[in-house]
């Protein structure tokens, strides 16, 4: 099964180019699957059920979040409605919603599960241990399993990956939105990257407003972060193939595409 991971879609900006790009990555990449972080694609706050909805539109199958989840309050009134749209395993377990799915595409399953790091961010549960937990379950459906680990330091992204190793075939990591180097296929199978990176606006500061964010390290005065309507902007993904009998990657490869990255064919 091949698989096509977009990292975190920021704003319209993200929106947009991941609408432009992705019928050009489906020629070059031939996913069987399109995954993709949504937790920003609402002006940089969350996902409404019509961002949703466009996102499955222009052929993503399964759509992952984080942090941002909650930001926009109409999620509640959707989210329980289509297995489709994942928040963090490890939220309460009185949240709504699930943080694991699977699909099956040519005949292919793979279990999507998106889990949520703790050190830097609030105090959820345990994501090593529920990763354990929903490993196991997912294994009763197809050896192929995805995840997607919302977290900030790198350690615990690093570390979570060698959690994984040999029990999940893809780990991700997301939230950072700068795309780091060290892809690989870790020693039992699993293909890694501490963080994919956003696709959205690429001269700003993680997607905000560049003047914004200065403000506030200059000042520590609160304002108000927001996405821009235009510019340049960055696509930044995952391409990971994995063996369906044993669940094992067998080819990874970093999708980063922007001006100074130009997409090759
Ligand atoms: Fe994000
Ligand atoms: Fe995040």
């Amino acid at each position: 099964m091949k698989i096509l991971f977009i990292g975190d879609i920021v704003g319209s900006m993200g929106r947009d180019a991941l609408e432009s790009y992705l019928p050009r990555l489906k020629r070059k990449y031939s996913p069987d699957v399109v995954i993709a972080n949504g937790e920003n694609a609402a002006a940089g706050r969350g996902i409404t059920k019509s961002i949703f909805q466009s996102l499955l539109h222009m052929g993503v199958d399964v759509v992952t979040m984080g942090n941002h989840t909650w930001d926009q309050k109409e999620i509640m009134d959707f989210i329980d409605d289509t297995d489709y749209l994942i928040r963090p395993a490890n939220f309460s377990e009185d949240a709504p919603g699930k943080g694991m799915t699977s699909i099956t595409k040519n005949g292919v399953t793979v279990s999507v599960i998106n889990l949520h790091g703790r050190t830097f961010l609030p105090p959820h549960d345990d994501p090593f241990k529920k990763a354990t937990e929903l490993v196991e379950e997912a294994k009763k459906v197809s050896p192929i399993i995805f995840v997607d680990f919302h977290a900030e330091a790198t350690s615990e992204k690093i570390a979570f990956g060698w959690h994984l190793d040999g029990k999940a075939s893809v780990v991700v990591g997301t939230h950072t939105h700068v795309q780091t180097a060290d892809s690989r296929i870790l020693p039992g199978g699993t293909a890694y990257i501490t963080d994919v990176g956003m696709t959205g606006p690429y001269d700003e500061v993680l997607g905000m407003t560049k003047e914004n964010v200065l403000y506030r390290f200059q000042t520590n005065m609160p304002t108000r972060f927001e996405v821009p309507k235009s510019g340049r902007t960055v696509i930044s993904g995952f391409f990971v193939e994995v063996d369906d009998l044993t669940g094992k990657a067998v080819h990874q490869e970093r999708v980063y595409i922007n001006e100074d990255y130009p997409f090759q064919a």
